[in-house]
């Protein structure tokens, strides 16, 4: 018999599980886990207009969301998980909105580090984070010296990141590698291009999720998803919870995945 996912949940301390819970994970098969998670965090400001709160306070929900899912993935089994925590196009938002995300960013590391790095997660970025405010910058790489070696949940968190940048970016390096003969026309093949994107050393994500209904892909990993599978739900980010992660697990685990080819 195939070990399910409510008997690894329980192996690895996870409690305090309600009937729909517990019914999921008992659904859940362990081999068949997405190795690599990504996920569109969309919906916070909606989320705050609907209790007429401001959109700094439905930021601070999807920050709290956010840990919640990280602290479910990690004993779970999740190997990576992929957030969009600030895009390319995000610089377009009011001033004070941006400045908030970023302070919450730098407060979410100085109150979570010890409790990633206990939990043993080890946190990389994807994205330029060199042109972050200077705050941000050096709190990033504080966490991610702090947590260098640790060996569980890779949490991968795209900052100032686009993927038409990224594949930009990868295409003048390349070019100027042509260039300098360090590789040949010829070598330049998928793996060249995989090796100068920011997922260098990761797997293509396995199971991207969007919240809050949205259905597109928003410049977000456009290399590393063709042939993701996809899931939509309209719960809004700040809404969401380990239910809903397990719904999507399900619903990945009842697709057929050929990459192109034949059962
Ligand atoms: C989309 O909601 C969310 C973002 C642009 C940022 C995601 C940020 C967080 C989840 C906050 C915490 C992150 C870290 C790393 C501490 P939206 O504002 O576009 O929502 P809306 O479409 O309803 O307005």
């Amino acid at each position: 018999m195939t070990q399910t996912l409510l008997e690894v949940a329980k192996q690895n301390g996870i409690t305090n599980l309600d009937k729909t819970e517990l019914n999921y994970l008992s659904k859940l098969r362990v081999d068949k886990l997405p190795r690599h998670i990504a996920i569109i965090m969309d919906g916070n400001g909606r989320w705050a207009q609907r209790r007429r709160l401001s959109r700094s306070a439905g930021h601070r929900e999807g920050a709290n969301a956010l840990k919640r899912i990280v602290e479910f993935c990690a004993p779970l089994g999740i190997k990576i998980l992929t957030v969009y925590a600030f895009s390319t196009e995000n610089w377009k938002r009011p001033k004070a909105e941006i400045t908030l995300l970023m302070n919450l960013l730098v407060e979410y590391i100085q109150k979570e580090l010890d409790a990633l790095c206990k939990n043993n997660v080890k946190i990389i970025t994807s994205g330029n984070i060199q042109d972050l405010p200077k705050n941000a910058y050096l709190e990033i790489l504080k966490a991610k010296h702090a947590s260098q070696n640790n060996t569980g949940l890779i949490l991968n968190v795209a900052l100032n990141y686009g993927a038409r940048d990224e594949i930009l970016k990868a295409v003048k390096e390349i070019i100027t590698l042509v260039k300098d003969g360090t590789y040949k026309l010829e070598d330049i093949d998928h793996s060249v291009i995989e090796a100068h994107l920011y997922t260098k050393d990761l797997p293509d994500p396995d199971l991207l999720i969007r919240t809050s209904g949205e259905k597109r892909l928003s410049n977000f990993l456009l290399w590393q998803l063709a042939y993701t599978e996809l899931f939509f739900t309209d719960t809004l980010w700040p809404d969401f919870d380990k239910k809903d992660l397990l719904e999507a697990l399900l619903s990945y685990q009842n697709r057929e995945r050929r990459f192109g080819g034949l059962k």
